[in-house]
Order: structure tokens, then sequence, then C-alpha cells
């Protein structure tokens, strides 16, 4: 995988091995799957989410170059046996490890894969050491939001969350999970 420490390539071969029977499993995103997840985003929203620009249809001079390539970002594909069913990411930084970006596709959500999927991005993000996980998400996205916390994300504190939005564009809801 170029561009990535060595090390990623046997955690994500660990991941794998560890859901070997279950059927599903998380793989280093490769480029020639960026158009595929970049279909999977069906409004202005998901595709902002991906992209960075909130329109839709998602811009052609993107869809194969949406994925932000910079070591602090992990990404990664989700599959179900062949199939791939999902994308996420893991950003991390000295001070805080970040699940973003976050996407399933749309004839495959609801039926527990979006839990699946940030259980197996926990491992990789777990493994940077850091004692909490975080991530934002849009505080009228309930689908993503009941998915975080089946997976047991709890809200930050008001305070934290007052003094992360401040300069964001939106007022995000941040969450927690405690790896200790
Ligand atoms: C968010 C997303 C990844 C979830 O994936 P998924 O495969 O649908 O998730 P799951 O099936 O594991 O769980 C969805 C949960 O939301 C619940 N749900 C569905 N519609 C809901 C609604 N309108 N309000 C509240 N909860 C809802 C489901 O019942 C399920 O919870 P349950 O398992 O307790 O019944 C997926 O919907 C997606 O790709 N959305 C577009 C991109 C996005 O918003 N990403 C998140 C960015 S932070």
């Amino acid at each position: 995988m170029p561009g990535f420490p060595p090390y990623l390539g046997e955690l994500v071969s660990a991941i794998a091995e560890f859901a070997e029977g279950t059927g599903v499993e998380l793989r280093g995103f490769t480029d020639e799957y960026g158009a595929l997840v970049a279909g999977w985003a069906g409004d202005a929203r998901e595709v902002a989410l991906l992209s960075g620009r909130e329109e839709y249809p998602f811009p052609a001079d993107l869809i194969r170059s949406w994925r932000k390539i910079d070591p602090d970002i992990q990404s990664y594909l989700f599959f179900a046996g062949d199939q791939p069913v999902g994308y996420g990411e893991v950003w991390l930084d000295d001070e805080e490890v970040e699940l973003a970006r976050l996407i399933v596709d749309p004839s495959e959500r609801g039926k527990g894969i979006g839990a699946e999927l940030v259980r197996a991005l926990l491992k990789p993000a777990i493994a940077a050491g850091h004692p909490d996980i975080f991530l934002r998400v849009r505080s009228d996205n309930a689908v993503a939001i009941k998915t975080y916390l089946n997976v047991g994300f709890v809200d930050v504190s008001q305070q934290e969350m007052d003094e992360w939005n401040a300069g964001q564009p939106v007022a995000y809801r941040w969450m927690r999970y405690a790896t200790g």
C-alpha cells in the first residue's frame, strides 16, 4: 500500500483474519473503487461528506479524485464477501483519532452494516493508542447517530461540544468512544 506505513498492511491482514468466518472484512482502500463509492452518495449532503462540495449529482471532475490523500488519513473499504458495501476513514494525529466519512451502499443500508463498519474501523483506531475515539455528525442525521449509539459512542460534554464547534461551518454533534 504505497504511502501507508508498513505496519498498516499487517494490521489490515490481521483484521481480515479476525473477520474471517463472519463474511465481512475491512480492507485498505484502493483507487479503482473511487467511482463506486462516489456513486453511493445519494444527495448533496452525502456528496459533501465525501468530496467537501455540496452538490448533486457527484461532480464529474471529482469522481475519481475525491479522496483526500494524507499520511494521517487511513481509508478503508468494508466488504461483505466480494462485494464492497461500506467506506470509512480513520483520521490520526498526535493528540486524537477520529472516524470520518462513513458511508454504506444505499441498497445495503438498514441491515446492520453501518454498525459493523464502525466496529471494524474502531480496531485500527484503537490501535493508534489514544484513550478515546471521536467522531462528528450533523445533528439532524438521525440514522448515523443511532448507528453510533448502537456501537457505544456517547455525546461529549456540552462544554467540549461548544469548544469544538467554535469555527466549524455547522454545529456538529461530537461523540466519543472510550477505549478503556
Ligand atoms: C449512517 C450510515 C453509515 C448507517 O449505515 P446503516 O447500514 O444504515 O446502519 P445500520 O443498519 O447499522 O443502523 C441504522 C440504525 O438507524 C436506525 N434508523 C433508521 N432510520 C432511522 C430514523 N429515521 N431515525 C432514527 N433511527 C433510524 C435503524 O433502525 C438502525 O438502528 P437499529 O439497528 O437499532 O434498528 C448510512 O445510513 C449512510 O451511509 N448514510 C449516508 C452517509 C452518512 O450520513 N454517513 C454518516 C456521516 S457522519
